[in-house]
């Protein structure tokens, strides 16, 4: 694989930007979104989650040097939640890639903080009428930062394709909260009540596209390096939780973000009306949808519920298997 996209192929691609917090399955998201000539990657930014931000900042450098792709801006954002103390994640280990060891990056961030670089990024866009996909991965502190910062970057922005929130499925973090949404409630709120449009992938969607053992030896097949790293930090993912997800795995939440993008006829979708609960301790991060019209109130997300699991792992296959053998 080339390592940036050039000519006719840019012209015609997606100009987004992805938030993230690498974490194992934000690592792979990344490795789709960078062997897919559909997107033009106008910039990575980076903010805590399921590590604190030197962690996901470090491993955000380290999967674009895995793919050949130093040219990627990486922008490191906020250190915190806007007003809650830190949680982290449980699945990607301590230092946010489970058990792999990828070598120190030589790439540097940009000096830009995430937050000023989507201020800036997003009201350019606005101005050249050519508005970006947000593609969020992780707790929305950025972008919501952004948004408090110079509200009418709204403009700027095409939609916000999300991993974020849990209807039916319930928490996995809390009992009730995904963890994105229960990491940085507030932040969540400001996103959703900003009048984008959103598409949001809550875990009732993602915990149908399950990192299964076959799943994971069909990508190791593929035989890269690429593909090599992947099957061992998916290796790592796997829940061993059959009582929650009927078999081995674990769900690949951030790379369908990437995959609606590339081939929305893989999903199904309901449009409602979402809120987040962000004063109750008790139900903290709790996304509450109204899919039937109750409240009167208009729409204000796509909401993803379903998927077909076999299209997308196929699709990530290919796509992996773009990377170039050692
Ligand atoms: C989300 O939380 C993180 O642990 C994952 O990277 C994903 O973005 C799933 O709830
Ligand atoms: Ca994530």
């Amino acid at each position: 694989m080339t390592s940036t996209h050039c000519g006719k192929e840019a012209e015609l691609a997606r100009p987004i930007i992805i938030d993230t917090d690498p974490g194992i399955d934000d690592a792979v998201a990344l490795l789709l979104a960078f062997a897919s000539p559909e997107f033009d990657i106008k910039g990575v930014t980076v903010v805590s989650g399921n590590v604190a931000l030197e962690h996901t900042v470090r491993n955000t450098l380290q999967v674009c040097e895995l793919a050949d792709r130093r040219d990627v801006p990486v922008y490191p954002g906020c250190t915190r939640p806007m007003l809650r103390d830190p949680v982290y994640g449980l699945f990607s280990g301590q230092g946010g890639l489970g058990k792999t060891e990828l070598p120190p990056p030589t790439m540097t961030v940009r000096e830009t903080h995430a937050v000023d670089y989507l201020v800036a990024a997003l009201t350019d866009a606005a101005r050249a009428g050519e508005p970006v996909t947000l593609c969020t991965l992780g707790p929305l502190t950025n972008v919501a930062l952004a948004l408090a910062h110079t509200p009418r970057i709204r403009d700027g922005i095409e939609s916000i394709v999300m991993m974020a929130g849990a209807f039916r499925e319930l928490g996995n973090r809390s009992i009730s909260a995904e963890f994105n949404i229960l990491v940085d409630p507030h932040a969540a709120h400001i996103v959703f009540e900003a009048g984008i449009p959103i598409v949001m992938l809550p875990l009732d969607v993602t915990h149908q596209a399950m990192a299964t053992p076959a799943r994971i030896d069909a990508i190791r097949a593929v035989g890269n390096p690429v593909t090599d790293v992947v099957a061992d930090i998916l290796t790592f993912w796997d829940r061993k939780d059959s009582k929650r997800f009927g078999g081995r795995g674990g769900p690949l939440h951030d790379p369908l973000v990437l995959d609606y993008l590339l081939a929305p006829e893989h999903y199904g979708s309901d449009e409602a009306r979402v809120w987040v609960e962000h004063s109750s301790e008790l139900l903290m991060g709790h996304t509450v949808a109204d899919f039937w019209g109750k409240t009167g109130e208009k729409p204000n997300a796509k909401v993803v519920l379903k998927v077909d699991a076999d299209a997308f792992f196929e699709l990530l296959g290919r796509r992996l298997a773009k990377y170039a053998r050692g």
